[in-house]
């Protein structure tokens, strides 16, 4: 029998309620904005975006990238001090490549996203997990760590934390650079939502810190467009900037997405993108609100911090549950959330799990909590 080939990274039965995916909703991907602006390009007689694109990326992308940031982090972000990537996860693989060698040792935080810790293992790096609290990676933590270990790299995400929803502070961010140039490791912040704040503004991008050679800031257009554009940015020194515009693969295949950032570029030039943003900002605040009330509703003994912004509730449950166990049972009710162990790099938080509040709208996102109600029921 022939099988319906796939069209999505993770397909979910039309029947089972996924709450533990974290992509944008279908709904919500702005074929629109996307074909507006492609229409304006393509109708154009310049068709130098079908070349080989220059190695940072763009220049007018770049210059449209710059001008958004600035606006939107509050500080200046020139575009000589961009790189244009396919994503951060190409990003991270990229500086993987280029700044360590098998064996080098990586600093994770605990729990973190357990598909960087993929990219980290495919370079061979040993990881070794930092202690985090509700303001993000504990600095005494890693002071004990570095007493032992010299790591190459530190990879943080800094903003509404995959999983945990946590912000680091501005007080350990500044420390946390400092110590970055003492024991001179690299900092890979991941600033993926960044820009996706609920209600206060988070602390600034690390991108601010980029006139050390330590910090490298790597943002995307996943959660604030559509992953499926696979183009995302580095902000970094230039020192940083020159290694990653002279290296191999980049000699040989040009910038590495000068086709799609050609159409980003009149979202964003259009205003396009922030008023998404903002659209975005109103309907997923109201989801994590529902979500909230859903939880205290229905199984009031999972303890939580309720997240200000990004896409994850990161729950706890009683010490001797067991999430891999209730993923196993939710089966059966056609219900899925993620284990905490995958997001543990030594496989523990065995008791916790991430949910999201993004992906369903309402409905299902309640009919979603009673169903795992009924899975915790009947363990
Ligand atoms: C923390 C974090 N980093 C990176 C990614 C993937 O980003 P990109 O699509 O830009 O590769 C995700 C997606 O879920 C994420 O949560």
């Amino acid at each position: 029998m022939n099988k319906s080939p796939s069209v999505v990274q993770i397909q979910t039965p039309p029947d089972v309620i996924d709450l533990g995916r974290g992509d944008p909703s279908l709904s919500l991907l702005p074929l629109d904005l996307i074909r507006e602006s492609a229409q304006v390009r393509l109708s154009q007689d310049d068709n130098s975006f079908l070349q080989y694109g220059t190695e940072q990326g763009d220049g007018f992308f770049r210059l449209a990238l710059g001008n958004f940031l600035t606006q939107h982090y509050g500080f200046d972000v020139p575009s000589e001090n961009l790189f244009m990537t396919n994503g951060i996860s190409k990003g991270l693989d990229l500086l993987c490549t280029l700044f360590t060698q098998a064996g080098d040792t990586i600093f994770v935080e605990e729990p973190t996203y357990f598909l960087a810790l993929k990219i980290f293992a495919d370079h061979r790096l040993q990881i070794i997990p930092i202690q985090t609290d509700e303001n993000g990676l504990i600095i005494e933590s890693l002071q004990e760590k570095l007493e032992g270990h010299a790591p190459r790299l530190l990879y943080t995400i800094p903003t509404h934390q995959n999983p945990s929803g946590h912000t680091l502070t501005q007080e350990r961010r500044t420390r946390l650079v400092e110590l970055s140039r003492q024991f001179d490791f690299l900092i890979l912040a991941d600033e993926v939502y960044q820009l996706l704040s609920y209600n206060e503004k988070p602390p600034t991008s690390f991108g601010v810190y980029s006139e050390s050679e330590n910090v490298i800031s790597l943002g995307s257009f996943s959660k604030i467009l559509a992953p499926g554009l696979r183009l995302g940015w580095i902000r970094a020194h230039p020192n940083i900037i020159q290694r990653l515009v002279t290296c191999g693969l980049l000699d040989s295949g040009g910038g590495l997405n000068p086709f799609t950032s050609a159409m980003v570029r009149g979202v964003i030039e259009s205003g396009n993108l922030e008023k998404h943003i903002n659209r975005l900002i109103q309907i997923y605040r109201a989801r994590l609100h529902f979500m909230d009330l859903s939880l205290q509703k229905h199984i009031p003994e999972m303890k939580y911090s309720v997240p200000q912004g990004g896409y994850f509730f990161w729950v706890r449950l009683p010490e001797m549950m067991d999430t891999s166990e209730l993923r196993r049972k939710a089966k059966d009710f056609k219900v899925d959330i993620r284990q905490g162990t995958l997001f543990s790099s030594k496989n523990q938080l065995k008791n916790y799990m991430r949910m999201c509040f993004v992906y369903y709208e309402e409905d299902k996102i309640e009919e979603g909590i009673i169903r795992l109600k009924k899975s915790m029921q009947s363990q």
